[in-house]
């Protein structure tokens, strides 16, 4: 068995003996012990406490590394990414600046499915060693879970090869990966006038397939004007449950269409984006048993307003932050910069923030019980900061990653 242990840790954060998701006024409480000490076997947290109880145990210190200055808290769990997909998009970036709008750029056959050819000229390999460099980019950066998606295939045969490579991720990589079926990301351009058929490709074609191999966790669709409606959402998201999908939905992006109710209707584990919310929306999710998952590098990206993520969590929400990593919308998948924006455009108070990026993140992938907290029994996957004075300090510090060290599974990487 190994063993390692850390001592003179300035504060270790986020510690829970038992865990669950936080809502409303239970996001700002962060459990910090100060001035601690932390055991980890095989990869597995296996212990912590103050360093005036470790002197007072018979806890062995001889091999002990000193980390006086640093704090350890959760490695990032960023719920809701596009991570494998092929080539950039700064062309678009540049009409944007112009002042083309995102729905106007879909519209001329850019956006979306501008991707979606890229996917079906590339290889699986090829996708597979774009993919994993992105992996490790976002490991880098302190992201120690992570939910990837598909739909930039659109037809069956690429909607598979993109869930194939996430598969291929999770064999080879360590961190925790889950993976979201969004073949009802967009129509493909031949079936644009013809909803009905590729709803009946994905349901009779794509998930049967999907069933069978294990392909997904969990089912994703795009809700949105020009997109999909809550009615086709619902049928999608019922067919998938036969599969044992649960719904992980785009809704109220850029317009309210009744994507939350949708959601609703059929237990969605939670639901995205939401920068666009009326009274009723906010009410409806309000009583919401999933989660809310805010986005904001997409709506600073998109110059789309941020959502309000005050009044979610004023209403008893449970609120996750993710990256939304993809070329589109958010060519980023640092979770440091994510953090940093809901502080600055959002109003979450930095332990807000930590908690809807480590142990709510971590439920918005139902990887709670695995990481997401210091909690006994958890994976040892963590960020180590570098010698500084608060918590506070890591979204003031934009731009600037505070990280020493990131530990997967009980080693650095
Ligand atoms: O979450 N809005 C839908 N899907 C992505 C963007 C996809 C793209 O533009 O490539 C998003 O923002
Ligand atoms: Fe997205």
């Amino acid at each position: 068995m190994s063993s390692e242990i850390y001592i003179n840790i300035k504060g270790l954060v986020n510690v829970r003996a038992n865990s669950a998701i936080l809502r409303g006024t239970a996001m700002s409480e962060l459990p910090v012990i100060e001035n601690a000490y932390l055991v980890i076997e095989d990869g597995i947290i296996a212990g912590f406490g103050t360093m005036e109880e470790l002197r007072k145990s018979t806890i062995n210190i001889k091999n002990a590394t000193n980390i006086s200055g640093q704090w350890v808290l959760p490695a990032w769990c960023d719920s809701h990414t596009h991570l494998v997909f092929s080539g950039s998009r700064e062309e678009e970036f540049v009409d944007k600046i112009k002042g083309k709008t995102y729905s106007e750029i879909a519209a001329n056959g850019g956006g979306i499915l501008h991707s979606a050819k890229r996917i079906a000229n590339i290889s699986e390999d090829a996708l597979f060693n774009q993919s994993w460099k992105r992996l490790i980019e976002v490991s880098k950066l302190g992201t120690g879970a992570i939910e990837i998606k598909s739909g930039y295939g659109l037809s069956v045969e690429n909607e598979l090869k993109m869930l194939r490579v996430i598969k291929k991720l999770k064999e080879r990589s360590n961190l925790v990966i889950k993976s979201t079926f969004l073949g009802a990301h967009t129509f493909p351009v031949a079936l644009k006038d013809n909803h009905e058929e590729y709803i009946r490709q994905i349901i009779e074609e794509m998930l049967p397939v999907i069933g069978r191999e294990m392909l997904a966790d969990f089912v994703d669709v795009f809700c949105e004007d020009g997109f999909f409606s809550p009615a086709e959402t619902e049928s999608i998201c019922k067919a998938a449950a036969g599969y044992g999908l649960k719904p992980k939905l785009h809704v109220n992006q850029i317009n309210s269409i009744g994507g939350i109710e949708a959601g609703i209707k059929t237990d969605a584990l939670s639901l995205d984006h939401l920068e666009t919310l009326t009274q009723k929306d906010i009410k409806q999710l309000s009583t919401f048993k999933g989660i809310c998952t805010l986005l904001p590098t997409a709506a600073f990206f998109l110059r789309l307003p941020f959502q309000p993520a005050r009044t979610l969590i004023d209403s008893g929400c449970g609120v996750a932050l993710a990256s939304d990593y993809n070329p589109g919308s958010s060519p980023s998948g640092n979770m440091n910069f994510v953090v940093s924006l809901s502080c600055i455009q959002m109003r979450m108070l930095p332990e807000e923030a930590i908690n809807a990026a480590t142990i709510n993140g971590a439920y918005a992938m139902e990887a709670g019980s695995e990481t997401g907290s210091i909690t006994p029994g958890k994976k040892a996957n963590l960020i180590f900061t570098n010698k500084i004075p608060s918590l506070a300090y890591i979204p003031y510090k934009f731009g600037n990653n505070s990280i020493d060290q990131v530990m997967i599974n009980g080693q650095f990487i």
